[in-house]
């Protein structure tokens, strides 16, 4: 949206501007006028989005030095740092819109923001490495194509790169529980067993039911979202139903059946008083998950300032070197590295 005023614009103008680039589905960018409801909105769930990239490295980061061979340690470990990667694209949308990494971290670990309930279930066993893999990227992906197409540039920008990488961790780990599948009976029942835990938490990621969710009606109204959270999770069921009868596993619900009238698969309702405990900080893992990210960050902590010390330094010699004052100061640093290289 680019809004060309002179003097100080009226508020209402401004409004007016924001709704018509909303209501022709373009994008609003960090310079453009926004209301400061949807600035917050946007901090809220971009930080709540990278935190849980961040954090989501911790259970699976649990087996990299458990992998079962060199070819699944180096899978696992190309995946791990992928989340890390997605956790720093998404704070960079944030500072875009004026909270910058440190705050939004701080936060987190003071319990201030949330993150995605799904990373406070434990890592049992490397099988479950596969089973988040397939159902929770699956849901991810479920989540995070439509907000390829959200209203604001730069959450929209890195969400395209995140959905593409979450392509190939939800294949690797589908990949993954396939093979097992092919093997013994014990490591058929892992997969079962694996599956059997993940799938409701799994369902819950998509947040809770639109009756129930204060947040969808106005993000929708501002194409911060594009769907609500039960269509989502209706479009993952859907998806994952064929792909475990390819597998060869079920899901534990007994409501699970396809209902020929309305074209969707009807399920049971998730325990959402689960959800809510786990949300509010009395998930199986919510302290350890919360407890490492701080040490982690504090132990990280000579590292940034090491880093912007090196980054201050080179500004200065670079201004330096922009500026010689004597008369055998280089004036074009081109040949004296011509010359060096000779
Ligand atoms: N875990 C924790 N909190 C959740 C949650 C979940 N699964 N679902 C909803 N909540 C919280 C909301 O943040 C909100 O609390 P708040 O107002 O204090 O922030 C409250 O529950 C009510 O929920 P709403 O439905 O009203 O909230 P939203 O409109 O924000 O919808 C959402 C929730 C669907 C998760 C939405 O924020 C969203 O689409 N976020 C972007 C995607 C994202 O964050 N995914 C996290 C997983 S990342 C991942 O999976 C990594 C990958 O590598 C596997």
């Amino acid at each position: 949206m680019t809004t060309e005023v002179t003097g100080t614009p009226d508020e209402t103008v401004l409004e007016a501007q924001f709704a018509d680039t909303i209501g022709r589905k373009d994008r609003i960018e960090p310079r453009d006028w926004m209301p400061e409801k949807y600035r917050k909105t946007l901090v809220r769930q971009v930080a709540q989005h990278a935190h849980s990239e961040i954090i989501g490295m911790q259970p699976e980061g649990n087996w990299i030095s458990r992998a079962p061979s060199l070819r699944r340690k180096a899978i696992l470990l190309a995946k791990v740092q992928d989340e890390a990667g997605h956790g720093l694209y998404l704070y960079s949308a944030a500072e875009t819109l004026g909270a910058t990494r440190d705050e939004l971290t701080e936060k987190l670990i003071a319990g201030k923001q949330k993150y995605s309930s799904i990373f406070n279930y434990p890592t049992l066993s490397y099988t479950d490495v596969g089973t988040i893999g397939w159902l929770v990227d699956g849901a991810a992906i479920c989540n995070q194509v439509p907000l390829c197409r959200t209203s604001f540039g730069p959450y929209g920008r890195a969400m395209i790169r995140i959905c593409k990488e979450e392509s190939f961790h939800q294949r690797q780990g589908y990949e993954l529980l396939m093979t097992m599948m092919r093997g013994t009976d014990e490591q058929r029942a892992s997969v079962q067993e694996s599956v059997n835990r993940f799938w409701w938490p799994s369902l819950m990621m998509f947040g809770p039911p639109d009756d129930d969710s204060p947040n969808t009606e106005q993000s929708m109204e501002w194409g911060i979202k594009t769907h609500t959270n039960d269509e989502l999770r209706q479009k993952f069921v859907d998806m994952s139903v064929p792909q475990a009868e390819a597998l060869g596993v079920t899901f534990p619900d007994d409501g699970l059946k396809w209902n020929e009238e309305r074209g969707h698969y009807d399920f049971s309702t998730p325990d959402w008083d689960e959800f809510w405990a786990v949300v509010k900080g009395n998930g199986p893992c919510n302290d350890q998950r919360v407890n490492h990210r701080k040490r982690a960050w504090d132990e990280g902590a000579w590292v940034r300032e090491a880093a912007l010390a090196f980054a201050e330094n080179s500004a200065a010699g670079a201004t330096d070197d922009a500026a010689p004052t004597d008369d055998t100061a280089p004036t074009n640093p081109a040949t004296t590295a011509e010359e060096a290289a000779k």
